[in-house]
């Protein structure tokens, strides 16, 4: 393990070493890590030039490897960022929690709940924490809005309408997100998860009982609505959903209402998280707002902070405290578990009962 600071032996902690699997939005990680005090002493990605790009960029200087096993006997490296196209999740996640690291895991956990238990498994068993990167948690107008929750003035919040939609944004069409056996699945397991997991724990994190979901996919078949990025390979495979909308019940009747689209007809991209409670409704959108049980609407603080630098110094505290990290891998799990029963209620045509075995 590291070495003591023996010129302050006392006073000074090391900073916790890190290392980042996955050089694409593990550029958002390593900047949040910087930011948060942690070392980042190994990138590791496929293509060691954009590995190098992303350290000469944030001015560090990793050790730069290309395949993640050369990382999981280092004992220079205490926690990882795992980074990569979602199928890789869970077999990244378990080899280095079985070698005693620390995972930070973007979203989602898994591409389907049996995956995402056996991480959360190897998390237990080898006593690491484990934490799921929902970066929407750590903007500060969601902060306050939590605590506004908390604080019971809305009442019981029963009811939440939520929406990650774009009218032309397919990424990388023939690329992993396209591909069902690598990314699990269209923009409900990709932009979705983000919306319905705000809305989840916004509302107490209440445990799902069942899903109904339908899914489309009406452009991206014939390679319309790209992203900005276009096509990332025209010979590869689009055979995802490009919309998902459905619903999500609650014990005690919370119900969560959403639609997640990288493509439709509509006027413009729209992101919200609308949650309604008994005494006033609390309105996560472009101008995030509150409304009283006498209709008054109050406006909530800008975003503003590096919600990365947060999500990192939030992982970092539980890595060198112990204590579990909000979201943890069973959190993560639950979310894997919505998102299977919405995916299986759309090819079977009916609702869902969550956690329902498969035939
Ligand atoms: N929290 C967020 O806001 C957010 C945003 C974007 C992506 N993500 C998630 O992050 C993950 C990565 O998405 P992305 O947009 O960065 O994708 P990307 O394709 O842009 O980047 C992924 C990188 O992983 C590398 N890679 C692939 N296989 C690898 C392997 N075996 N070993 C090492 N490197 C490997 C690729 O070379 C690529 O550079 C996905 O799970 C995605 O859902 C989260």
């Amino acid at each position: 393990m590291r070495h003591t600071n023996s010129f302050y032996p006392f006073s000074m902690p090391e900073p916790v070493q890190v290392a980042v699997v996955g050089a694409g939005i593990g550029r958002a990680h390593v900047a949040g890590y910087l930011a948060a005090g942690a070392q980042v002493v190994a990138i590791c990605d496929l293509d060691a030039q954009k590995s190098q790009l992303l350290a000469d960029q944030t001015g560090i200087a990793p050790h730069i490897v290309t395949d993640y096993r050369a990382l999981l006997e280092n004992d220079a490296i205490d926690a990882v960022s795992i980074c990569v196209p979602n199928a890789l999740h869970a077999p990244l996640a378990i080899a280095f929690l079985r070698a005693g690291k620390h995972v930070l895991c973007e979203k989602p956990l898994a591409t389907n709940a049996l995956e995402a238990q056996k991480i959360a498994d190897a998390a237990r068993k080898n006593g690491k924490v484990c934490m799921v990167s929902q970066v929407l948690r750590f903007r500060d107008d969601i902060l306050a809005l939590k605590t506004e929750i908390e604080s019971g003035k809305f009442g019981e919040i029963y009811y939440a309408r939520v929406m990650a939609r774009r009218v032309r944004g397919i990424p990388k069409w023939g690329g992993w997100f396209t591909q069902q056996k690598i990314a699990g699945g269209g923009p409900l397991i990709d932009t979705g998860v983000h919306i319905l997991d705000l809305a989840w724990w916004l509302s107490g994190s209440p445990r799902p009982i069942a899903a109904s979901g339908v899914t489309y996919a009406e452009f991206g078949p014939y390679q319309k609505h790209l992203g900005a990025g276009g096509p990332a390979n025209e010979a590869g495979l689009f055979n995802v959903e490009d919309l998902a909308a459905g619903m999500v019940r609650f014990e005690g009747g919370f119900s969560i209402h959403f639609e997640a689209a990288w493509a439709i007809h509509a006027p413009r991209d729209e992101r919200f998280c609308h949650l309604h409670g008994t005494q006033g409704a609390i309105l996560w959108d472009d101008a995030p707002k509150i409304i009283d049980a006498d209709g008054v609407v109050a406006p909530v603080t800008e975003a503003g902070g590096d919600p990365w630098a947060r999500e990192m110094a939030h992982f970092l505290d539980c890595v060198e405290s112990g204590k579990q990290p909000d979201p943890n891998a069973n959190q993560g799990v639950t979310m894997m578990k919505i998102l299977d029963a919405l995916y299986r209620s759309a090819r079977e045509n009916r609702e869902v009962k969550i956690g329902e075995r498969e035939a």
